[in-house]
């Protein structure tokens, strides 16, 4: 299903088109998109570039798949089972050349994973992320070691069917998708002045 961005200016196609649906089909996603996927997210910027950015992948059937899927929580674990692939991104605290912490990690991570969901969406897929899930059993089911974050996860596929999906995520799945207005959120002058620009 598409859904795309009602937006006020004219955006890139991709930027347009990107949405975070809960209905997946049961297809799998081919294993060269899924390292296309990741590499775009791997050619992200980076403060310094630290590349902060891990990556634990499960496809459907698989026992890492099995593993990412019993993190979540119930409300996500509701509609994400029929997501063919699931990622978690982890996010390194420290950076590379010293022990001292890098404070643009999380905000590193944010960024790749905002280059995975476009290049989601050039491959014809859809992704849809989550703060909902156990980033302590993470750290315990993948022995992830000190100075790793389990930051978000991602359920990955094509668009399947809202029919599926229980009542109130029905719902959700074809309610209109909702912005601030950008004057709103963009200022000159002090904080809080919209901008003349918008
Ligand atoms: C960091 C992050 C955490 C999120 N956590 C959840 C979640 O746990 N469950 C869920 O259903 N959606 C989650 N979402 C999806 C957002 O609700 C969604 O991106 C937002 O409503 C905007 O909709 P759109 O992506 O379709 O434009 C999350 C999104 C992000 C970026």
């Amino acid at each position: 299903m598409k859904k795309p961005a009602n937006n006020d200016y004219p955006i890139n196609e991709l930027s347009r088109e990107r949405w975070s649906p809960r209905a997946f089909s049961d297809d799998p996603v081919p294993a060269r998109f899924i390292a296309s996927l990741l590499e775009a997210a791997r050619w992200a910027p980076s403060a310094a570039n630290e590349q902060p950015w891990r990556f634990i992948i499960g496809m459907k059937g698989d026992a890492t798949w099995d593993l990412l899927y019993s993190t979540l929580i119930g409300w996500n674990q509701q509609w994400a089972d029929q997501a063919p692939l699931l990622l978690l991104i982890i996010g390194k605290e420290k950076n590379n050349s010293n022990e001292k912490s890098n404070q643009w990690y999380a905000y590193d991570c944010g960024q790749a994973m905002a280059h995975l969901t476009l290049e989601v969406t050039n491959l014809g897929l859809y992704a849809h992320q989550m703060g909902g899930f156990s980033a302590e059993k993470a750290v315990e089911l993948f022995a992830i070691p000190e100075g790793f974050k389990p930051l978000a996860m991602a359920a990955i596929g094509y668009s399947g069917n809202a029919e599926k999906l229980p009542e109130e995520m029905k719902k959700r799945e074809v309610a209109p998708r909702e912005r601030k207005e950008l004057k709103e959120l963009v200022f000159s002058g002090k904080f809080g002045e919209p901008s003349k620009i918008i």
